[in-house]
């Protein structure tokens, strides 16, 4: 449960102080679990608009989490908030977030802006601070191609809603450190999550699995073959799932979505992942989803 935030490290190198470069949906969520475990944040992102819409969800987050962890005891609740906010810094220029343990990137879902992102920081950030990439399906090992300090990168992949989701899904390269997969495993339990270990491999564990079912369910609502509504309850109640899978599309963002199945239709070569044209079209109307008010539904 949510408790577990608060488990704390007792390493000597443990990791304490963290930068989250990109402070969207994924972003503020990072960030908050890491100040909800005492450590310091700093969030960077070009667009600062987005940081206050950052900054106004994470205090909207933490008061749920809080009123869960101290049910009804307003004072606990309001300084529990408080303090954890007071934590996180934002800014809008990455060298007021480079001199940190931990830099955890979760910015857009694309190659070459990735790279470049982390080729800079590689010249700005200290020898120790260790890197990572949330990202969903692109080699983590090509996003980092350009940076020197390769034993002390590796992937963080989280899962969204980052404060409730428990899984931490955690990528080794083949150049990551033992010290650095460490760290990186010890950080993970510290900000509450089950850890696992994967390889660099297209989708890791949750994305290969959860594309094919996401990409059929979308093909099935182009064909026609039944309402958005109706396959969302469908997979509800007849399988057990939380959301339905235009819901959770949704959820995520059609944007990310999109590139979440090409990347893994070029990676993989499986035809599932092919780009389907209603997922296209509504990507291309600036339909992404919850994030901008619509997408396969309409949010207010
Ligand atoms: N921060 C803090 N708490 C939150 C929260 C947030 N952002 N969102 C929801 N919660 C809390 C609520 O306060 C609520 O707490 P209580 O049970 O104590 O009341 C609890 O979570 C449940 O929320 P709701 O009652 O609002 O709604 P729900 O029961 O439908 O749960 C959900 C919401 C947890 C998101 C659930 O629908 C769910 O698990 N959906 C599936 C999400 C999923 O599959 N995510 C993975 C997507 S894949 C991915 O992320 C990887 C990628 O690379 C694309
Ligand atoms: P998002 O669009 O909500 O947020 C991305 C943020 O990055 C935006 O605020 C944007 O302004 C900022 N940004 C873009 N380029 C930047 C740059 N060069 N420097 C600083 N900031 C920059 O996206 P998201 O859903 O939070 O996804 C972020 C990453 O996390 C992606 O790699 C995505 O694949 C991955 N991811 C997403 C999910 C999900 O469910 N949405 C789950 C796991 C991982």
């Amino acid at each position: 449960g949510l408790t577990r935030n608060f488990s704390s490290s007792t390493s000597l190198n443990a990791i304490k102080t963290v930068t989250i470069v990109g402070g969207g949906l994924m972003g503020s969520g990072i960030a908050q679990v890491a100040a909800q475990a005492g450590q310091n944040v700093t969030i960077i992102d070009i667009n600062s608009d987005l940081l206050g819409k950052a900054q106004k969800s994470i205090q909207t987050n933490l008061t749920r989490v809080g009123k869960k962890l101290y049910k009804g005891d307003e004072a606990k609740i309001n300084s529990f908030v408080q303090e954890s906010f007071e934590r996180i810094k934002v800014s809008t220029k990455l060298e007021d977030g480079a001199d940190v343990d931990l830099i955890v990137e979760a910015i857009v879902e694309k190659l070459d802006v990735k790279q470049e992102l982390f080729n800079k920081l590689d010249q700005i950030s200290p020898a120790h601070t260790i890197f990572a990439t949330n990202t969903s399906c692109i080699s983590v090992n090509a996003i980092g191609s350009g940076i020197k300090r390769k034993d002390k990168y590796g992937g963080l992949h989280f899962f969204n809603p980052v404060p409730v989701m428990r899984l931490l899904e955690v990528i080794k390269c083949d150049s990551t450190s033992e010290e650095t997969y460490q760290a990186m495993m010890e950080w993970g339990k510290s900000v509450g999550k089950t850890c696992i270990t994967c390889k660099d491999t297209p989708g890791f564990v949750v994305n290969r699995l959860l594309g094919p079912y996401s990409a059929e369910a979308i093909r099935m609502l182009e064909r026609g073959d039944a309402s958005a509504e109706d396959i969302d309850i469908a997979m509800k109640l007849g399988a057990g799932y939380p959301m339905g899978p235009l819901e959770l599309a949704d959820f995520t963002g059609l944007d990310t979505k999109t590139f979440v199945l090409s990347n893994m239709f070029e990676k993989t070569g499986n035809p599932v992942f092919k780009p389907i044209p209603l997922l296209d079209k509504l990507v291309s109307e600036g339909k992404f989803g919850r994030k901008s008010g619509e997408g396969f539904y309409k949010y207010d």
